[in-house]
């Protein structure tokens, strides 16, 4: 971006997730499965899901608040909340607008949702950026959030031992320094293999027209398919983008990848040259949590000390679409 552009400072992160927990062993009571199966393909152990009327608004809510309380930022200094989400508990209001009420932002801000599925808050954070940038928003709130436990087929064992529910949160602002902490981002997408991974809102047609023919529900994956994908885009696709920001791998702090399958993950790390200590992993504990991924595997690895601020890291994603992104992020002190 040139000169005159505003760059943007990050200034919280948050996170939620829910308390109930299901272990790989648990859901051998549900099919035919088994701890090594799952772990030792996808590096999960135990995922988190939302019970009762719990639901991703909730948790987004509870991430916002967090990101809000670091970025030492009371709600009614935000004036833009953009929430991404997998599959929202509604399709209207918009998650953002919920979370708006929730905080108390009474001031006629906007707030919308985008669907990027797992990529979500690399797009958010790309959307943020233009708007900061051009001068329009000052301080944005990006939610992302996901309650998948309600949305796969729990009778289907290829996609249901994936998915857990969370929430990350992110507070950006226009940087008064002159330093940019987005240091570069990009989004992509490819609709043509969009059937890869579809969940589909079924509506019923007018029965004056024809008769309803339910289609399947929840979550349809074709996991094997998404695996190859990925594994042969996103290694080569980060270490570019890398590249195109005119800096080494080396350069480079941490590598915060999307949890959606340690073997996709340990893929960018060998490529990028990274020992373990550089990348932050928590699938094993909370599976994957779509558009919540990243920002919850941020929030928490600073929050827990593993990764230092005062840091730079490469955040990467991908997920239904299909969409895949990409951002080298700057991590100041007293963001979390
Ligand atoms: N337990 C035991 N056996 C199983 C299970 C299970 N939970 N699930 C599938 N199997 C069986 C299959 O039935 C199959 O048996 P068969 O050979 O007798 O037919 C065998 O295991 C192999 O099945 P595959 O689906 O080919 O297994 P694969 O090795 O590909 O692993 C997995 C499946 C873990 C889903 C893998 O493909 C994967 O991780 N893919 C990436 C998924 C992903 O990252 N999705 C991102 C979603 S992001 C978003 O936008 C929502």
């Amino acid at each position: 971006m040139g000169n005159n552009l505003i760059p943007l400072r990050i200034a919280g992160v948050g996170y939620s997730v829910p308390d109930a927990v299901i272990t790989n062993d648990d859901l051998t009571k549900l099919y035919d499965t088994s701890d090594e199966w799952i772990y030792s393909r996808t590096g999960i152990k135990e995922r988190r899901v939302v019970s009762g009327e719990e639901n991703a608004i909730d948790l987004g809510f509870a991430a916002a608040k967090n990101a809000l309380e670091k970025a030492k930022m009371a709600p009614e200094d935000i004036d833009l909340i953009i929430a991404a989400s997998s599959a929202p508990p509604d399709l209207y209001p918009a998650i953002a607008c919920h979370i708006q009420a929730r905080l108390g932002i009474s001031t006629q801000v906007p707030a919308f949702d985008i669907t990027a599925a797992c990529t979500g808050l690399i797009y958010a954070l790309s959307i943020a950026k233009a708007y900061i940038a051009s001068g329009m928003y000052k301080n944005i709130l990006l939610v992302a959030t996901d309650n998948n436990s309600r949305l796969v087929n729990w009778e289907d064992r290829g996609t249901s031992i994936l998915f857990g529910d969370g929430a990350g949160a992110m507070v950006v602002t226009a940087s008064d320094d002159g330093v940019d902490d987005v240091i570069a981002i990009d989004i992509k997408s490819d609709g043509s293999i969009g059937d890869l991974i579809e969940l589909s809102f079924d509506g019923k047609n007018c029965p004056l027209v024809e008769q309803y023919e339910p289609k399947p529900q929840g979550i349809r994956m074709n996991g094997r398919g998404v695996y190859t994908f990925v594994a042969k885009v996103l290694p080569h696709y980060v270490e570019n983008l890398i590249a195109n920001a005119g800096m080494k791998a080396e350069d480079i702090d941490y590598l915060i990848p999307h949890q959606a399958n340690i073997r996709i993950i340990q893929a960018v790390q060998e490529r990028l040259g990274y020992s373990d200590d550089k990348v932050v992993t928590n699938i094993k504990y909370y599976g994957n949590t779509s558009a919540a991924s990243i920002p919850l595997a941020l929030a928490e690895s600073v929050e827990k000390g593993k990764v230092k601020l005062g840091t730079t890291a490469v955040l990467c994603g991908f997920g239904a679409g299909m969409t895949w992104g990409g951002a080298i992020v700057r991590l100041r002190e007293g963001i979390c």
